[in-house]
């Protein structure tokens, strides 16, 4: 896919993977919607890509909010006329032991990664079978392919994206709509300190793995790349994916490792 003048919507574009994206968007002269819930930060972001006026729409969203989508659509429709590209990346991570978490908040995490993830894209699938033309990206992670202590419910909702979507695909593929879906492995932004613990309060304290993660403008190159092509799928991340071909051949070993690693914690 040629990006030159595709609209494209970036969700969770405040911070981290989502505004690393939208400053790699600006190097393909793409017009780009950006959204999560804080305006603020989506102005900071807006300013720092140093986009015409007539290119760019800041759309203050909320995940948990589906109601609205159609609003958000006619928002985006009013301004551009189509949207080509959909980057469904907004999300929350969640740290705390199962015992530990309330079902409130078990709802809270798979409110915003899976169903307001769903329900976007689906919103945005009808207008791009109307254009016979489109793409969905979806930011899953290595933990969608494996579970650990403390991310159970994270872990459950980036398993569910890829159940999802690898359904959705088949179905969307006779209208000339893709989708790709994108698993990060650690990436150097405020995901762990963002988190909401088992009461729901954030966490506040960030992961040796973010903080030593890939630099988010590494990410988004790559991920760009991957958008310009046919890519049905990707992993972007370091010496950690190799735990995908390990789990995938050594299951029983995996997870005897898996368990030694997390008794230290
Ligand atoms: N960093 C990693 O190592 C890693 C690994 C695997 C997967 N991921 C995934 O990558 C995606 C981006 O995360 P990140 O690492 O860039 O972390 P981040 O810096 O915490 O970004 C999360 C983004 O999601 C938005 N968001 C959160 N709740 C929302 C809601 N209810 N409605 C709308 N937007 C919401 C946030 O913006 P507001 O607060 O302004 O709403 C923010 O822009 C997430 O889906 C995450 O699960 C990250």
């Amino acid at each position: 896919m040629d990006l030159t003048n595709k609209v494209v919507w970036v969700t969770g574009a405040s911070s981290g993977i989502g505004e690393a994206i939208c400053y790699e968007l600006t190097k393909h002269n793409c017009k780009v919607i950006l959204s999560s819930r804080r305006e603020s930060e989506l102005l900071r972001v807006k300013a720092a890509m140093k986009i015409s006026e007539e290119n760019v729409l800041v759309l203050p969203i909320d995940l948990e909010k589906t109601n609205d989508i159609e609003s958000w659509i006619t928002k985006i429709i009013e301004k551009f006329g189509r949207i080509d590209v959909l980057v469904n990346n907004g999300g929350i991570s969640q740290k705390s032991l199962v015992g530990e978490t309330t079902e409130e908040v078990e709802r809270k995490v798979m409110e915003i990664n899976y169903f307001g993830n769903v329900a976007l894209a689906k919103a945005v699938s009808k207008i791009m079978v109307k254009q016979q033309a489109g793409k969905i990206v979806v930011t899953t992670s290595i933990l969608g392919k494996f579970g650990l202590p403390f991310h159970s419910t994270y872990a459950a909702s980036k398993h569910a994206l890829y159940g999802f979507y690898d359904s959705f695909r088949l179905e969307l593929k006779k209208d000339n709509v893709s989708v790709l879906l994108v698993s990060p492995g650690f990436i150097n932004t405020n995901v762990a300190v963002n988190s909401i613990t088992g009461d729901g309060t954030t966490l506040n304290e960030d992961s040796p793995a973010q903080i030593n993660g890939m630099k988010t403008n590494v990410f988004a190159r790559k991920l760009v790349g991957a958008i310009k092509s046919d890519r049905n799928h990707i992993y972007i991340g370091s010496k950690e994916l190799l735990s995908i071909p390990f789990k995938t051949f050594f299951p029983n070993l995996f997870y005897s490792i898996m368990l030694k690693l997390s008794k230290g914690k």
